[in-house]
C-alpha cells in the first residue's frame, strides 16, 4: 500500500501461491502494510470470509482503519499540499510540515481519539510517504525531490480511487492494533491461515512504537507452533530457526515401542535484491528469503 521497511511489496508474489485457497479467515500478525493481502487476487480464495488486520503499531492500525474509508481519506489528503512535479524550487514549508507532523504522531504522549484519527492518519501518511523506503520514520528526514518525481502522498491517493485496491479495502473485516499473540488466540480455527511477518532477527530495531526482542522471537516460534490453523512465516535465516523448526521429521523419543516424531515445517526460499540496496559497485545487495510453512 505504501512503502515500508520489511514490507513485502515484491516478495509478496512470491509468497501468495503458497497461501492455501480454502481458507475461510486470513490474518496477518505484523500487517504493516498489509503487501501480502495487496497482492492476492481475491478470486483465488471462493471460501474467504474474513479478513483480520493487526499491527502493533497504532499509527499503522489508524491508517488502515481510515483507509477502508477511502473517499473520506482521499478527501482530508487532499488538503494537504504537496511537492508537484516539475516544480524545483521546494519552499521550506513542506519540509517543515513534515518535521511538524514527525514530532506530532510519534509523541508518546499523543492520544488518538475520535475526534483527531483521521488528521492523525493524514500527518502519519504524510510522513510515511516522505521517508526513504518507509525506513524509521520517527527519525528519517525529509527526502526533497526537487521536482523530480511526483510526490508519494499523490501516489498513495491515486491507490485509494483504484478499484483493486478499492476491492481490498473492501474485504477487510477486522483492524486490530495487538500483539501477535492475542490476535492468534482471538482468531484460530481449523480453517484460518496466518501470515506472519516479524521484525526480522537482528533488525528489530528498524520499526517504530514496539519493542521486539529475542524472547518474543521465542514467544512467536511456540504461539504457531500450537495453532489448529495454518501458517506461514517470513524470515531470513538465523541459527536457532532450524530447531524452532525443523525441516526433516526428528525422533523425539520412544513410547510403548513406537518412534515419537517431532513435526516437520515446510521451508521454502528464494533470493531476492533488498530494496534501495544497490552496492557502490552497482551490483544489487541479495537477501534469501524464507517461508516456513506448517503445512
Ligand atoms: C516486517 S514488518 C511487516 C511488513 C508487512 N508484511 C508489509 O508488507 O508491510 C513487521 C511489523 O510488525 C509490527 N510489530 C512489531 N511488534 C509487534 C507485535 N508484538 N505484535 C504485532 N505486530 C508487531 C511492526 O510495527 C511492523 O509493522
Amino acid at each position: 500500500m505504501i512503502s515500508y521497511i520489511g514490507g513485502k511489496a515484491r516478495i509478496g508474489k512470491w509468497i501468495v501461491p503458497f497461501i492455501p485457497t480454502d481458507i475461510e479467515t486470513y490474518v496477518e500478525g505484523f500487517s504493516g502494510m498489509f503487501w501480502v493481502f495487496f497482492n492476492m487476487d481475491l478470486e483465488k480464495f471462493p471460501n474467504l470470509k474474513t479478513v483480520v488486520y493487526n499491527d502493533y503499531n497504532r499509527l499503522n492500525a489508524n491508517l488502515m482503519k481510515w483507509a477502508r474509508d477511502y473517499d473520506v481519506l482521499w478527501e482530508a489528503l487532499s488538503h494537504y499540499p504537496c511537492q508537484q512535479l516539475g516544480v524545483e524550487d521546494t519552499p521550506p514549508l513542506y519540509g517543515e510540515m513534515f518535521r511538524e507532523y514527525q514530532s506530532e504522531v510519534f509523541d508518546s504522549n499523543l492520544v488518538i481519539t475520535d475526534e483527531n484519527s483521521l488528521e492523525i492518519a493524514c500527518k502519519y501518511i504524510y510522513v510515511l510517504t516522505q521517508v526513504f523506503s518507509g525506513s524509521k520514520p520517527e527519525t528519517a528526514t525529509y527526502t526533497d525531490y526537487k521536482g523530480k518525481y511526483r510526490c508519494k502522498v499523490l501516489i498513495f491517493m491515486d491507490k485509494l480511487k483504484n478499484p483493486k485496491y478499492r476491492e481490498h479495502f473492501d474485504r477487510i473485516t477486522f483492524v486490530e492494533n495487538m500483539d501477535f499473540q492475542e490476535v492468534v488466540e482471538k482468531y484460530d480455527s481449523p480453517t484460518t491461515y496466518f501470515y506472519m511477518d516479524p521484525p526480522y532477527w537482528k533488525t528489530e530495531n528498524y520499526y517504530s512504537n514496539h519493542d521486539f526482542d529475542v524472547n518474543d522471537h521465542i514467544r512467536l516460534a511456540n504461539c504457531i507452533k500450537s495453532i489448529q490453523g495454518k501458517f506461514s512465516l517470513s524470515y531470513y535465516d538465523f541459527p536457532q530457526l532450524s530447531e524452532w523448526f525443523p525441516k526433516y521429521e526428528t525422533v523425539v523419543g520412544e513410547h510403548n515401542q513406537l518412534r515419537l516424531f517431532e513435526t516437520k515445517y515446510n521451508w521454502e526460499q528464494k533470493d531476492f535484491a533488498k530494496a534501495a540496496a544497490a552496492k557502490k559497485d552497482g551490483t544489487q545487495n541479495m537477501g534469501t528469503e524464507l517461508l516456513i510453512m506448517n503445512y
